[in-house]
């Protein structure tokens, strides 16, 4: 068939808005405008737009609550002369995507069009960008230093432990100072920079064993990544619809900032390599076979995906806590008498684990996950509904406000309203003997993409958290608790909190 036909094909189909799904699912289309309503803007991200990624997502629901069953959770959008979308916001079809993604015949890729514009700053031979063989040797070659059975190992874990805590206390240490020789009570101070140079300082120093001075980390290395983060986002969707005729004069102008930050993000990644050369660090777990060539974009991944993904978790956690002095109470009486953290200890920090998972449920870093059919597909749910996507289906697993559904998540289900910062409701979903798999709220995705720093992520982050609750009295000085998002979801204050120190009884 000549190339494109098919879609030409499509087109009547396409205009007449039929649903392209068949099967038990029932799925009502996206409404692009309707002139008497104004919640409705355009249902996809384009230039004006896409600094508000979570109101794109919502713009997809727009009007859903007039529709029955599954209808009010997925919905499709046919334009002419692109693939299919199906998004949704229901766990269970969602869970059954991402069990359904992976390197086998017939199943769905990650849709690699979100991240084009990580690619362009990483390179394309990645774990997030890569699909199906190729991905498959990827996750071999890097990913098995973060897993489970390697990180839990006694002698490494509490190696990597240690030096995780001594950093984390230095920096605690600075803060703790700064209160001091303020004189005052209190200081008020934004955590998320802290937060941000603390995680890139164990990512790496102390796991890929390198040596980098504080000041220098967040003086040079963190402004560089934080402005190419920027420009990723940008890039995405300014390639996708480049319709600016100013646009040459007004990059030119930025770009020699930018090839500033590239010449810094190369310089850093060779700094994490070189700790390979001796050993050192998580590379010692690392086997010959891949040259530090194959594995550089991956770790340019590592540093910049992993500082958002850990600074993202640790930010909401302290904000959540900010707001819930009970709960901050409660994580401080857990954590005060712990001095090191292993395994056990970890499994035995039952609160904080709990604030941590509603962390995850209520604002997830990653707020909605890409996948694509590869063939046409039945997708068969856990509870026997079947589904069909035709071939080449963008599949858009809205996860921000699947987690926030009061009808999966709410008072019924598990105790507490599905919008609320509510741990108890772990306790809740535990007492009820619930099925774990029943409540996935895929903070680290599922399936064969599973988050491979899953572990490493979990540890750090209850070091983070549990210093911090431990040391000090926070306190939000505002008490909503917006988000903002581009690769990643934050709180919009930067965790603008009032800092006491913690009185000795
Ligand atoms: C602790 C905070 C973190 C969170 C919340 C998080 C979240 C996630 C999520 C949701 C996914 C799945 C994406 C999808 O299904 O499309 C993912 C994948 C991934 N994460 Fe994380 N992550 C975290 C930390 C890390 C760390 C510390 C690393 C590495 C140092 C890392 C590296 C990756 C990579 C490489 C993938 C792609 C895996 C694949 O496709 O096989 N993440 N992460």
């Amino acid at each position: 068939m000549v190339p494109g036909l098919h879609r030409l094909l499509q087109l009547p189909r396409q205009l007449l808005f039929r649903n392209p799904f068949k099967g038990d699912v029932a799925t009502s289309r996206v409404w692009i405008t309707r002139p008497e309503s104004r919640d409705d803007t355009l249902p996809f991200p384009h230039p004006w737009n896409y600094r508000q990624p979570l109101e794109i997502l919502e713009t997809f629901f727009s009007k859903a609550g007039g529709q029955a069953g599954s209808a009010k959770h997925n919905r499709f959008l046919e334009v002419p002369f692109f693939s299919p979308v199906l998004i949704t916001r229901e766990p269970p079809v969602i869970r059954a995507v991402l069990t359904a993604t992976g390197d086998k015949e017939g199943q769905f890729d990650r849709d690699t069009t979100p991240s084009t514009g990580i690619a362009r700053a990483t390179g394309a031979d990645t774990l997030l960008f890569s699909n199906g063989p190729s991905w498959r040797h990827q996750r071999k070659a890097s990913a098995q230093p973060f897993g489970k059975n390697s990180l839990y190992q006694p002698e490494v874990f509490q190696g990597f432990e240690a030096t995780f805590r001594k950093t984390i206390l230095e920096r605690i240490q600075a803060l703790h100072k700064l209160l001091a020789e303020s004189h005052e009570d209190s200081i008020t101070i934004q955590l998320e920079p802290e937060i941000k140079t603390v995680m890139l300082e164990m990512l790496v120093n102390n796991f890929f064993g390198a040596k980098i001075e504080y000041t220098q980390l967040r003086e040079k290395y963190i402004p560089a990544i934080d402005r190419i983060i920027e420009h990723i986002v940008r890039d995405t969707v300014r390639n996708r619809f480049d319709m600016n005729p100013l646009k040459k004069r007004r990059v030119s102008r930025r770009s020699r900032q930018l090839r500033e930050d590239f010449e810094a993000f190369e310089e850093l990644t060779d700094i994490a390599i070189e700790p390979r050369h001796r050993n050192q660090g998580a590379w010692a777990r690392l086997s010959d076979e891949f040259s530090d060539e194959s594995i550089r974009s991956n770790v340019k991944v590592f540093l910049a995906g992993a500082l958002e993904a850990t600074t993202s978790y640790a930010t909401w956690a302290i904000s959540h806590l900010a707001r819930n002095s009970e709960a901050q109470e409660q994580v401080f009486r857990e954590v005060a008498p712990i001095n090191a953290f292993s395994p056990d200890v970890l499994e035995q920090t039952q609160y904080l684990s709990r604030v941590l998972k509603e962390t995850l449920r209520l604002t997830p870093s990653l707020y909605f996950l890409p996948r694509r059919a590869q063939e046409n597909t039945w997708l068969t749910l856990h509870d026997g509904r079947r589904m069909y996507l035709p071939k080449g289906t963008h599949i858009l697993l809205d996860v921000w406000h699947a987690n926030r559904l009061e009808e999966f998540w709410g008072v019924e289900a598990t105790g507490a309203k599905a919008d609320v910062f509510a741990p108890e409701r772990w306790e809740h979903i535990e007492r009820m003997g619930a099925v774990s798999k029943d409540f996935l709220h895929f903070g680290f995705g599922h399936g064969a993409r599973v988050c491979p720093g899953k572990h490493l992520g979990e540890l750090e982050i209850a070091l983070v958290v549990g210093s911090i609750c431990k040391l000090f009295v926070f306190k939000a000085i505002h008490q909503i608790n917006p988000a903002k998002a581009g690769v990643s979801t934050k709180p919009l204050d930067g965790t603008l909190v009032e800092l006491r120190l913690r009185k000795a009884d």
